[in-house]
């Protein structure tokens, strides 16, 4: 059993919007329960206006719930200082164009009360991390869209914070810059941060996240370890390399000779429709 204290704890969370058009307000979380243990990378995955954004603003305390409590490491999300120890990607995020990617990251760092020369340091060190040292002095307002989503990431992580809540970290990036994305989650995972994340894209949720929840119109329809979610539990499957067209041939025999077992599927394996556009555009580049 694990009792440790849960990152994210959110309990019958509703919450209704008032709409001016209509009287009967517009219920855009409807009971969602999530727990979010310490290290857990958690996807939250639903069709446009399921009530993703809504959920994570709710645990940042950013709209206050119908009803329901939220929770960040123990700490009640309607506290100021539940946000002590969490960084945020919001959906669109806004930045002042007139700055450049080191002056946007010093202002957010000392939003945070970091100063002198811990700041430059950490300021150092995200520019890294975002692959965005290059780009330090160049103005916001030129950035491309995958830019603004590296300096929006490591405006999340400037105050080392131990949960990270990114809203489509990747919308709008381009497949490569998505990788690159996707590869600082996992490097947030290696440090033990835990990410609760939302995004369309679902390939890149089946890399990185190690649970899911699936929320349909404000309610949550399916929710696990990704491992437990996506595996047929009544398969096996079998990948074979330089097999010889006889050894397949026997294969198959025995398990013709099995009275219970059948054989579903053989053939080669496919690769994603992701990877052979990484694959492809790649080798490219390196032949240019
Ligand atoms: N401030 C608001 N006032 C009124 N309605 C709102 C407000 N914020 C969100 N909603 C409504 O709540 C519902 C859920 O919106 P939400 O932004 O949480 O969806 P989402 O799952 O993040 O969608 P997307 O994938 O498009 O980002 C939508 O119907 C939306 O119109
Ligand atoms: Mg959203």
């Amino acid at each position: 059993m694990n009792d440790a204290q849960p990152a994210v704890e959110i309990r019958h969370l509703v919450k209704d919007f008032k709409t001016s058009f209509r009287r009967k307000p517009l219920r855009a979380v409807d009971d969602v329960s999530i727990r979010i243990m310490p290290g857990e990378v958690y996807g939250l995955i639903g069709p446009n206006g399921s009530g993703k954004s809504t959920t994570m603003k709710a645990l940042l305390g950013l709209v206050a719930p119908s009803s329901g409590e939220c929770a960040i490491f123990g700490k009640d999300s309607m506290k100021v200082d539940s946000r002590n120890e969490v960084g945020f990607l919001p959906e669109n995020p806004y930045f002042y164009k007139h700055l450049s990617g080191e002056e946007t990251l010093k202002f957010y760092g000392k939003l945070c009360g970091i100063r002198g020369s811990k700041l430059r340091d950490r300021v150092k060190e995200l520019l890294e991390l975002v692959d965005l040292e290059n780009a330090r002095y160049r103005r916001i307002g030129g950035y491309s869209k995958g830019m603004l989503q590296r300096i929006g990431l490591a405006q999340a992580l400037i105050q080392e914070p131990r949960l990270v809540i990114l809203d489509e970290p990747t919308a709008g990036v381009d497949p490569v810059g998505s990788r690159e994305i996707r590869d600082l989650i996992f490097k947030l995972r290696e440090r033990g941060i835990t990410v609760f994340l939302c995004s369309h894209l679902l390939e890149q949720v089946q890399e990185v996240c190690d649970h899911v929840g699936i929320i349909f119109k404000g309610k949550m329809v399916k929710e696990g370890r990704l491992e437990d979610l996506i595996a047929i539990e009544d398969q096996t499957e079998l990948v074979l390399k330089n097999a010889s067209p006889d050894l397949v041939s026997e294969i198959e025999t025995m398990i013709a000779k099995d009275s219970r077992a059948e054989l579903v599927r053989s053939g080669k394996p496919r690769t994603t429709l992701e990877r052979l556009f990484l694959r492809e555009t790649q080798n490219r580049e390196d032949t240019k």
